[in-house]
């Protein structure tokens, strides 16, 4: 039998007959970590066949949005069914995927409108739930609740979430309840790290955070830190990226380096890839891609 480890993803091949009847909870020997086993496990797995992903920091202008629009285009160009919700709301993936759709993740937490008219096609496998202003909407529904208020997101996604291979979350700046309610919804958390001392200190703030969720969510799990702006001629970069591998170690991802066609390509309403495919931007959110889809292969040939 092979159970998924909740926290690291990594995979266990188990002989079950070994294991006596009363064992609940096993310890992953990748990460170390309890986790349930048994009745409910099979459930797990079949949920752990969509990936669930947050890009999230409390601090604003790291390049959540840039990387989970990228991210989310690049895994839907390599054939996977993507689904984007932006949970911000300044409402930026709709305009850097060049996109007006009149409803989103709004109307659908407050039932205003089905499902489907809720979700836009924004590209070929790629769907998206807007944000924007009427995200207040949203919070407004939360805040009404006495009891539950941060499953609400996990709640309206999950019957409309079974058919896509990856969720990817974009989350706004700050700490307020909808952040909250996007990690009781994913299991992965992709942090995004400017490479700069005032981030790092958000991140050790940020990881607090994210540990006070993880005691009512266990299935929350760190998985990727993502070092960007990276740029070699910067003093202390290098310095900064060698500390991250050090406190992080294999969480930490090949960086994504300085590059201002990744600054120009929001204003024309395209991904990276559409922009500008030879540049070092799509590069790196290529190598990305392969990362997270654990697909080395992907865009060699
Ligand atoms: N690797 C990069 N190189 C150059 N500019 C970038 C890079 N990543 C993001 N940007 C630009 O930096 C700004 C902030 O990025 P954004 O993705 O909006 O951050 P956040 O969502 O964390 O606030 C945007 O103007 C974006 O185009
Ligand atoms: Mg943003």
């Amino acid at each position: 039998m092979i159970i998924t480890c909740p926290h690291c993803s990594k995979e266990h091949s188990i002989d079950e007959t070994r294991i006596p009847p009363n064992v609940k909870r096993v310890r992953c020997k990748f990460c170390k970590q309890l986790f349930l086993f048994g009745e409910g496990q099979e459930e797990k797995a079949r949920e752990n066949q969509i990936r669930k992903l947050a890009v999230s920091l409390s601090k604003g202008g790291v390049g959540k949005t840039t990387t989970a629009v990228n991210l989310a285009a690049g895994l839907a160009l390599a054939g996977y069914k993507v689904l984007l919700i932006d949970t911000d709301t300044q409402g930026q993936s709709s305009f850097m995927l060049g996109v007006r759709p009149s409803a989103g993740l709004t109307e659908l937490v407050t039932e205003e409108l089905a499902p489907e008219e809720c979700l836009f096609q924004a590209r070929q496998n790629l769907w998206l739930l807007a944000g924007g202003k009427s995200l207040a909407g949203v919070k407004r529904v939360i805040d009404r609740k006495d009891f539950g208020g941060e499953m609400t997101l996990a709640e309206k996604i999950s019957p409309i979430d079974n058919q896509f291979d990856f969720v990817i979350v974009d989350t706004s700046p700050g700490w307020d309840p909808l952040i909250v309610n996007v990690l009781f919804y994913v299991t992965e958390i992709l942090i995004p790290v400017s490479l700069e001392v005032m981030t790092l200190q958000g991140l050790v703030e940020f990881l607090k955070s994210i540990s006070s969720i993880q005691k009512y969510q266990p299935a929350l799990g760190l998985k990727y830190i993502l070092p960007t702006f990276l740029d070699k001629r910067v003093k202390n970069t290098t310095g900064i990226l060698l500390k991250l591998e050090e406190l992080y170690g294999e969480h930490v991802c090949k960086p994504i380096r300085y590059n201002v066609r990744l600054t120009e390509a929001p204003a024309h309403g395209q991904t990276i890839y559409e922009f500008a495919p030879g540049s070092n931007g799509a590069s790196d959110y290529r190598d990305l891609v392969r990362k997270v889809s654990g697909n080395s292969k992907l865009f060699t040939e």
